[in-house]
């Protein structure tokens, strides 16, 4: 266990355009961490990120191994989604507590991996959903956790960008591995799942489309582009739920869908932030609009619950939360079981598009 008065010695795997994020939020917490090494398989990038925010004595590694052999308390995985799963299972097996990106990984039996590795070696993984940070969250949660809803039985989740194919590495299956269904969907599958307590998903049929990002016309990488920008799926939840996800990065519609919780006493619906606005609705999960809808003296009723406003930056928050988690020797600030249950999901909509028919999630 790391001693109260002492830094945290963290570092950072991969140095691309994620990490800085990630170092700016360490940095404002430089009383009480201490970045001691960052890695990048792209050689000089991890210099050339150090020196960037004045870190010039900080050693930069082109090979994960010799970062972890400085033995650091916890360690940032920001590289790219096929990655995750190998530079996480090395950290943690260096000793180190692992704050990866989203999403967890590829595919579920890579998460399946980090999930046994972290909890054979006693070691914090939480997977970075900064979305969880926000108080608007909260919100949804208190709403929903304090069962006004009644019996929750069916839930829709999803959004969109109507024009928001990233570029790079996230376009890429040999590097992301999933598209929009994994890289924004993550967030939205979290979102409602986190409020419902993280049922076990039981069973997947869904449908994905590449229509955008393989047209040069709404995407100028279209020949480099092999993922998803378009997924749907029916997901049935332990517990008689049933899941409508609807995700994409491009699309002629100013949104696939609010997301809505239908109880047997009241309904929830939480509209998209930014909706129909380029890269808006879905980006990162924020939240618009909530309305509650209810019977209240027979008559039917539909309530705008205000908002809150965000106290702090909710990536910084992400970044503290695992800091301390590491400081008091946990738990995962995110529980690591939920981030299964997530990338089990977005395993089997991968799986059943490609199939063309229901699957099923088997999960230990
Ligand atoms: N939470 C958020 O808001 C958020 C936002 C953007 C991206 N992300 C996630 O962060 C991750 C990285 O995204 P990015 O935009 O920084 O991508 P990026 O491609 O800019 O950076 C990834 C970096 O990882 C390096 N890398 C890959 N494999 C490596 C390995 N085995 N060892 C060391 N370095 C390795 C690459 O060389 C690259 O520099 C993705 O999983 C993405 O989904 C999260």
């Amino acid at each position: 266990m790391t001693a109260e008065n002492k830094k945290l010695r963290i570092g950072i795997i991969g140095t691309g355009g994620i990490a800085g994020a990630h170092m700016d939020s360490y940095l404002r917490l430089a009383d009480e961490v201490e970045i001691i090494g960052a890695s990048d398989i792209v050689p000089g990038k991890a210099r050339a990120f150090l020196d960037r925010y004045k870190l010039t004595d900080v050693p930069a590694f082109d090979d994960n191994a010799a970062l972890l052999k400085l033995k650091p308390d916890g360690v940032s995985v920001c590289t790219y989604n096929s990655t995750h799963a190998e530079c996480t299972v090395a950290a943690l097996r260096a000793g180190a507590h692992v704050l990866c990106e989203k999403p967890m990984s590829v595919t579920l039996a890579e998460a399946l991996e980090m999930y046994n590795t972290a909890k054979d070696v006693n070691r914090i993984l939480t997977i970075g959903f900064q979305p969880r940070y926000d108080p608007n969250m909260d919100l949804v949660r208190e709403i929903v956790g304090s069962g006004m809803l009644g019996d929750i039985y069916y839930i829709q989740t999803g959004g969109g960008r109507r024009r928001g194919i990233p570029g790079g590495t996230f376009v890429r299956k040999e590097l992301a591995g999933v598209g929009a269904l994994a890289d924004i969907g993550c967030y939205s599958l979290d979102m409602v799942l986190s409020a419902i307590g993280y049922p076990k998903p039981l069973t997947v049929s869904a449908f994905a489309s590449d229509k955008f990002g393989k047209n040069p016309k709404y995407f100028r990488d279209a020949d480099k582009f092999d993922v998803d920008d378009f997924s749907v799926a029916l997901i049935r939840l332990e517990g008689g739920i049933a899941l409508d996800f609807r995700m994409s990065w491009a699309m002629h519609m100013d949104s696939a869908g609010d997301t809505m919780f239908f109880g047997t006493d009241a309904g929830l619906k939480i509209k998209p932030a930014g909706v129909g606005t380029g890269w808006g609705g879905a980006w990162d999960g924020t939240i618009g609009p909530v309305f509650l809808y209810n019977d209240v003296a027979g008559q039917l009723c539909e309530t705008a619950i205000p908002l809150r406003q965000p106290s702090d930056n909710r990536f910084y928050s992400k970044v503290k939360a695992f800091c301390d988690a590491v400081r008091t020797n946990g738990p995962a600030p995110i529980p690591t079981i939920q981030s299964v249950y997530n990338q089990a999901i977005v395993d089997g909509i991968y799986r059943s598009s490609q199939a063309g028919r229901e699957v099923e999630i088997i999960l230990p």
